[in-house]
């Protein structure tokens, strides 16, 4: 649906030149719900308006449904556009537009028949749950109440893609749930791939199939969102977790530890059906260790389960060893994160 080869972006030039894309290179499959993740200034923004062509890439191509956009005449790219929806941070609605008329507007400069436009309008409220403040002015609407009429407006023009930018981050938690439990809503009714940008890993986690990592221009890592969570390789990524889950051993048990010879600090990793496995028993009563919980935590990504306990297991060598290799083997990844 969308493939990015060798984007580069540099704004301005000598120097004082940003080089804010780095050889992007992604593809985002039809129907598919792609994340990129970021701290502040990473060049998220740069890469998602790169795609619609806001921003002109410096080089490097952007082909969506196989038309490289960058190749485009002004007027082509127009057109092609229309099939792109984006919304924002900050809503972009007309402050002297209803609601009607804001996401009417994309159908009015189409130049459709009133009526066409009334029953589309109408439909789209119904979708966002708007049916009943047509006639209202953004200024009579909350934040969540905006950024529904900015996605109802993204989807006027019928739009196979829909790029988001940080659109719930300014939205209180529960809101943002609302937000993108409705953005998962259009995803699945319309097939519609969404492209998003975030800061907030809770958003990935809880709507995105996969994710890009992205820092000083690069993407730095890149995978399915249940890879990334239970395999993070790079340190942006972790921070990024870590924020969701806490896994950091306190200092002081560590040391306690090192008086407590033969001991392993374990973490096993439980995906989808694993977290049904009564592994703990097993190590009990096979290998006969008790295993001492130190933390866990167990949470949903987007449709699995996933969850990891932390747990510090004592005996001999040869036991521990064949003790981890009969829990892996039953589909729980156990790692050794400290032994003594
Ligand atoms: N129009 C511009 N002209 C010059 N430099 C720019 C422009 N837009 C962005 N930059 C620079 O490019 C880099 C990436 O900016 P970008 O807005 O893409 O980051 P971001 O990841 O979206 O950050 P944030 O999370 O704060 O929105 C930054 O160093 C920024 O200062
Ligand atoms: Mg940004």
């Amino acid at each position: 649906m969308i493939s990015v080869r060798n984007l580069e972006k540099v704004y301005g030039s000598g120097s004082t030149a940003v080089h804010a894309i780095k050889n992007a290179n992604f593809e985002i499959e039809k129907g598919e719900i792609f994340g990129v993740i970021g701290f502040s200034g990473a060049g998220k923004s740069s890469l998602i308006r790169c795609i619609n062509l806001l921003e002109r890439p410096t080089s490097g191509e952007v082909i969506v449904n196989g038309t490289d956009l960058t190749k485009l005449s002004t007027d082509e790219l127009r057109k092609a556009r229309r099939k792109i929806g984006m919304i924002f941070q900050h809503f972009n609605l007309l402050s002297s537009a209803t609601v009607f008329d804001n996401v009417a507007a994309p159908l009015k400069l189409n130049k459709a028949p009133k009526e066409v436009i009334r029953k589309k309008v109408s439909e789209l409220l119904e979708v966002v749950g708007l049916s009943n403040r047509a006639q209202a002015y953004p200024s009579q609407l909350s934040g969540g109440q905006k950024q529904r009429v900015a996605i109802a407006r993204a989807l006027a023009n019928d739009p196979e893609i829909l790029l988001c930018d940080e659109a719930t981050s300014a939205l209180d938690p529960q809101t943002t749930e609302s937000i993108l439990d409705l953005l998962l809503d259009i995803n699945k009714q319309y097939n519609l791939t969404i492209m998003l940008i975030t800061h907030e890993m809770h958003v990935v986690k809880k709507i995105c199939d996969r994710v890009a990592v992205m820092e000083e221009g690069q993407i730095v890592e890149m995978g399915s969102v249940l890879d990334i969570f239970s395999s993070p390789k790079t340190a942006t990524t972790r921070n990024f977790i870590r924020n969701i889950f806490d896994d950091q051993l306190p200092e002081g048990f560590l040391e306690r530890m090192q008086h407590v010879p033969g001991s392993r600090i374990v973490r096993l990793t439980f995906i989808g059906e694993s977290t049904g496995h009564p592994v703990l028993a097993e190590l009990t009563e096979k290998y006969h260790l008790k295993p001492n919980i130190l933390f866990g935590h167990i949470t949903q990504i987007k449709d699995t389960t996933f969850g990891y306990l932390v747990i510090s297991l004592t005996g001999e060598a040869a036991v521990l060893d064949a003790a981890l290799k009969y829990v892996n083997e039953r589909g729980v990844r156990a790692e050794v994160i400290h032994h003594v």
